[in-house]
């Protein structure tokens, strides 16, 4: 790790009254590493939109006994242009599965494939989380 630079940073008494609100409600001990995690979010944002590689996990709720909704889930992974890493498969009851799948791509694409799934006829419910692969992120 590089060293540490101290800054100042000028905000209104109102502002910092609710960061440290905020922080306190997030349990940072410190106003320090709430500020390095709220520029490596931002990172991870910027990273997002553009053809930089990000890490994605996808959520996915669903009926089995939706025709052929298993078989197209499982084409559109095959045929997707991000690598899908892994991915769990959970029965939740007797109708219901959830699926958690973990994708490394661009992050246009990991966002493409994401709204394919989710947009498939038979998703209840999806979400994509994208996060980064920390390969650009200092610590
Ligand atoms: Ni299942």
């Amino acid at each position: 790790m590089g060293t540490s630079v101290r800054f100042s940073v000028s905000l209104s008494e109102e502002l910092l009254e609710k960061f440290d609100f905020l922080l306190g409600e997030k349990g940072y001990n410190n106003r320090s590493e709430y500020i390095r995690d709220l520029i490596r979010d931002a990172m991870v944002q910027r990273e997002m939109e553009t053809d930089k590689t990000v890490a994605g996990v996808i959520t996915l709720v669903y009926d089995h006994h939706v025709r052929e909704l298993t078989n197209t889930l499982i084409d559109l992974q095959h045929k997707s242009e991000t690598e899908v890493i892994s991915m769990m498969h959970v029965h939740l009851d007797h109708h219901n599965c959830l699926e958690v799948i973990i994708v490394r791509g661009q992050g246009h694409l990991v966002h493409q494939f994401a709204d394919q799934l989710i947009g498939t006829r038979g998703v209840k419910h999806g979400k994509l989380v994208i996060t980064s692969t920390g390969a650009n992120l200092p610590r």
